[in-house]
């Protein structure tokens, strides 16, 4: 590993991911290059990192020379010029395609023939931006979560043009820098964007129905938010999430999510989200999102019913597992990492397939049969894999 502790890691992108995605390959040791296009963004970036390492040096977590050598490791310029001696180049900078593509082509001319050029994006084909270099062999995504520092998950993507050896070197890279890194296909979503599609679409649709027992309004957020923490072992529910998240980030990527997928009414997103994100009630970050949290807001009780919560919560598990299945079912990854992905990424209690597997396929096939005779639609739509799995009595695991 003393080879791979030289390499010079380049990022692109100061924001919340760039900045985080700095510090933890400075903290493996790296030489770490920052180019970000707005300097006030660069000189923010530095006090808060300086402030964040400070507190884990605080906690113990780190001697204060520690600390300090990490944040000398780390140097930022608004020319990408600086990038052009990094062995690794992690871009993330705004979602947007064309932008991306733009500075992918860039950079495919100023770096080294063996640089290898990565993508944080969370919902773009990593195909598309490789399009735009000349030699897309060497493109692949490194999906980090949010806070990259915290989060141990990093979903790796090859593009259709990637070159396997590079995939291996990633993982490799990747567990050097001790994340716990999954591969993903490259499909909309990836895996976690795609499979925990139902645990916030599922619960939106529960809450906008004239649906058995749920009380109207907050309320009935509150009971589902109850129902998945108290009943399924979530650590948030479904509505304290999204208003974490920011419901501009959720109904983005689910819209996304929605479009790649060729319009797949399994994904399709919720008029309740469209709304809240058209009037900025983006969640926590605004003061108002599903919930209030202005100082004089009074939060909504749940309504502790436990055959109502149980069926909630049995409805968005059986869609959160059909989602897994089917993202096994179509290679976007392997069983293990699958599962590793909703645990490491998003804090699952468990994971989905073994989930499944304590439970029984065709429990799950026959919560999703009845969903879609009562309601007549395609969102749910079984899984050929776990229909098969009901059939002949077979599981994920051995
Ligand atoms: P951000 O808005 O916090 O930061 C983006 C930064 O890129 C800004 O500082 C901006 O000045 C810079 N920038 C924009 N265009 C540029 C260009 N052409 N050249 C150089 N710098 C440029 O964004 P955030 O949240 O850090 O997201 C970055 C990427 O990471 C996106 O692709 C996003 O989808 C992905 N992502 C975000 C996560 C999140 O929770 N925020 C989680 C995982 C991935």
């Amino acid at each position: 590993m003393e080879e791979t502790a030289k390499l010079i890691i380049g990022v692109i992108g100061a924001g919340t991911m760039g900045s985080g995605i700095a510090q933890v390959a400075a903290t493996v040791g790296h030489e770490v290059l920052i180019f970000d296009s707005n300097s006030a963004v660069l000189a923010r970036a530095s006090d808060e990192r300086k402030k964040s390492l400070l507190k884990l040096a605080e906690k113990g977590k780190l001697t204060p020379e520690e600390a300090n050598a990490i944040q000398n490791r780390i140097l930022s310029s608004e020319s990408m010029k600086i990038l052009s001696t990094c062995d690794l180049i992690i871009e993330a900078i705004v979602e947007n395609a064309e932008i991306k593509q733009k500075v992918f082509s860039d950079l495919d001319s100023l770096v080294k023939n063996n640089c290898i050029l990565a993508s944080n994006t969370s919902s773009l084909s990593i195909t598309s931006i490789a399009a735009a270099c000349k030699n897309p062999s060497r493109v692949i995504g490194l999906h980090f979560f949010n806070p990259a520092p915290l989060m141990p998950l990093v979903e790796i993507v090859p593009g259709l043009a990637t070159d396997p050896t590079i995939v291996k070197k990633s993982v490799e890279l990747m567990t050097h820098w001790k994340k716990s890194p999954v591969v993903a296909k490259d499909t909309p979503g990836f895996i976690v964007n795609r499979v925990a599609r139902p645990f916030y679409g599922e619960a939106i649709r529960i809450f906008e129905e004239q649906w058995n027992g749920l009380p109207a309004g907050e309320k009935g957020m509150a009971t589902i938010d109850w129902a998945m923490k108290e009943i399924g072992g979530f650590r948030m529910g479904p509505f304290e999430l999204m208003d974490l998240i920011g419901n501009d980030i959720n109904y983005t990527v689910t819209e996304t999510v929605w479009k790649q997928f060729f319009y797949d009414p399994r994904y399709k997103p919720s008029l309740t989200q469209k709304r809240l994100f058209e009037s900025g009630r983006f969640g926590k970050k605004t003061g108002r999102g599903y919930y209030d949290y202005s100082p004089s807001a009074i939060l909504p009780e749940a309504e502790k019913n436990s055959e109502l919560g149980l069926k909630i919560f049995m409805r968005i598990l059986a869609m959160l597992i059909n989602e897994a299945a089917d993202a096994l079912y179509y290679n976007v990854a392997t069983c293990g990492d699958i599962d590793m992905a909703m645990t490491k990424g998003v804090n699952y209690p468990k994971g989905l397939l073994k989930w499944c597997d304590e439970l029984g396929a065709d429990i799950i096939v026959k919560e999703l049969t009845g969903l879609r005779s009562t309601y007549s639609e395609e969102r749910y739509r079984p899984s050929v894999l776990l229909q098969q799995m009901a059939k002949e009595n077979f599981k994920f695991y051995n």
